[in-house]
């Protein structure tokens, strides 16, 4: 018997040095943790109940079948984060590169497959060279295999990817499809093809780093929801995200127990400057509204005019969609419709409730934004907001103009409570062009065009500039003192938490992609 546990913890023990002290050395030189070091550091502390352990690949070609290493370049099994369930698959670098065989992807599958059935997030810690070449076509039915399991999930159980390392080619579409994407800084990238693929057919010359590393995708493509400056700090967040998640689509996010501190936040009185041109920054709104540092921002380098996240308030979870003053006036555009689209999507499938705080001039003109596709982009907001089934409640600080109105969660496309601050401004379009526009003739006709317009201005402004008209059509719910925000939205959210949508029979909708 002894020899057989021996023969047991050998094997394991092997299993633990993955590719062995050389490949693990080479690992921690490029400042990278190994992937059974990022799994303990990600779980609480001795949850870890690993899968396949002894799990090896069925490959003969090129000599392979001499070059066996135990778990075959993935750690895949279960543990908990804050005593939560979740199933994670680690790749391993030291194991051929942590590339993709087909029992490689047998073993991420077999774990997803379990996440799903019992409703349990997934997470995946990608660090890998792609595809196994020595296996060919089967790598590739691998992959395919995980991406129908990405999709089978989507909406059902939180799907989390960190990028620790190489990930490109097809195995970019896996994390692609997930809810969020972390990546380490400066050891990390993804792209479709690498920079000498680039080289050949565009004639660019591009480094990994700038062609996909963790800053170009946080700020240009917004492809990365998040950065982090090591995988330490990665595996923090990760951590940190799932805190305002709830396990699955049936369940709430876990509430957080909530000291009562002041409802009442005097600071919000004074954030929104005068003169209605002058930008102010929308997070601090936010933090005079939520529970204190508990804001957990998603993309916050990219489409910085609108601000997305995660927060709590008394305690419970909510998602944060906010117009921000300070980047091109919080205007809609393209891309910060796509942001804040994706973002409320998430959100409604995982019941976590909608704050969504308004200061929108409007949408970007020019030819640059109709011809990027504003129209199909912003329909993609106003797709997404009016599907969400969640409690969805609307704070107006400002300005809420034209069809920006409309998008940003107003009444008329099922948000529960709306409410607007008395400096709000609710109107089809500012004052000064709205006077330009149907006062032309008597401006032109006028001794004095300039004070002519001057005057029709302010007169439409006196007349429109402010919430009381929506207010007296039940547009806006009650016009609200800014420092009263909070005590609000903890009664506002508490009074929606049994809300209930009946939807109509379909398929699914056809969101304007
Ligand atoms: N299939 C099989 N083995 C792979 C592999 C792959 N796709 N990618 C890397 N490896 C192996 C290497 O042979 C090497 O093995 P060794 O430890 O026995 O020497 C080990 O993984 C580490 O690779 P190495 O190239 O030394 O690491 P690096 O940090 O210098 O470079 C990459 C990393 C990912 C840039 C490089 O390995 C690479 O270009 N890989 C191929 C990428 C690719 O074309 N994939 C297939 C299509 S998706």
């Amino acid at each position: 018997m002894d020899k057989k546990l021996e023969e047991l913890q050998n094997r394991l023990k092997e299993a633990h040095l993955g590719g062995g002290v050389k490949r693990i050395e080479r690992q921690h030189a490029q400042k990278k943790l190994t992937a059974r070091e990022r799994v303990m550091y990600l779980l609480d502390e001795g949850s870890f109940e690993e899968m396949g352990a002894l799990v090896t690949h069925r490959t003969t070609d090129f000599g392979m079948e001499d070059q066996q290493f135990y778990g075959d370049g993935v750690i895949t099994g279960y543990g908990t984060i804050h005593n939560r369930l979740v199933y994670v698959y680690a790749q391993d670098f030291t194991v051929f590169g942590g590339s993709l065989s087909e029992t490689h992807a047998e073993k991420i599958c077999k774990v997803m497959d379990l996440a799903v059935r019992v409703g349990a997030p997934v997470i995946g810690l990608n660090d890998s060279g792609g595809a196994r070449i020595q296996e060919g076509v089967r790598s590739l039915g691998g992959y395919a295999d995980i991406f129908y399991r990405n999709v089978q999930a989507s909406g059902v159980v939180p799907q989390l990817s960190a990028i620790m390392g190489p990930c490109a080619g097809g195995a970019v579409y896996s994390p692609a499809m997930t809810d969020f994407i972390l990546m380490v800084e400066e050891t990390s990238y993804m792209f479709v093809t690498g920079p000498n693929v680039v080289k050949t057919v565009t004639n660019e010359t591009v480094s990994s780093e700038e062609l996909g590393g963790a800053t170009t995708h946080a700020v240009k493509s917004g492809v990365a929801h998040r950065t982090a400056s090591n995988d330490v700090v990665c595996l923090e967040d990760l951590r940190t995200l799932l805190s305002y998640l709830p396990q699955n689509n049936r369940e709430k996010a876990p509430d957080l127990p909530y000291e009562l501190d002041t409802e009442w936040r005097e600071e919000l009185g004074g954030i929104v400057p005068e003169n209605p041109n002058k930008p102010y920054d929308m997070h601090e709104v936010i933090g005079g509204i939520i529970d204190s540092d508990s804001f957990f921002e998603i993309h916050k380098d990219y489409a910085e005019n609108i601000i997305t996240g995660f927060a709590r308030l008394a305690g419970k979870s909510i998602g944060i969609v906010a117009n921000q003053p300070m980047f091109l006036a919080g205007v809609l555009d393209s891309n910060s419709s796509r942001k804040a689209a994706r973002f409320t999507r998430f959100c409604d499938s995982f019941n976590i409730p909608l704050l969504i705080l308004v200061d929108v001039p409007g949408f970007l003109p020019g030819t640059d934004q109709e011809w990027s596709g504003i129209i199909m982009h912003g329909a993609k907001l106003l797709y997404a907001l009016s599907e969400a089934t969640v409690p969805r409640i609307t704070v107006i600080t400002r300005k809420a103009y034209g069809g920006a109105y409309d998008v940003m969660n107003s009444k008329h496309i099922g948000a529960d409570l709306n409410y607007a601050w008395p400096g709000a401004e609710i109107a089809v379009m500012g004052a000064k062009g709205a006077s330009e526009i149907i006062f032309r003739k008597e401006i032109k006709e006028a001794a004095d065009p300039e004070r002519e317009l001057a005057e029709k201005e302010a007169a439409y402004a006196a007349k429109f500039a402010n919430p009381y008209r929506a207010a007296k059509r039940g547009f806006i719910d009650e016009v609200i003192v800014p420092n009263e925000t909070r005590r609000k939205l903890i009664k506002g959210f508490a009074s929606l938490q049994n809300k209930e949508v009946a939807q109509p029979r379909r398929k699914h909708g056809n969101i304007p992609l």
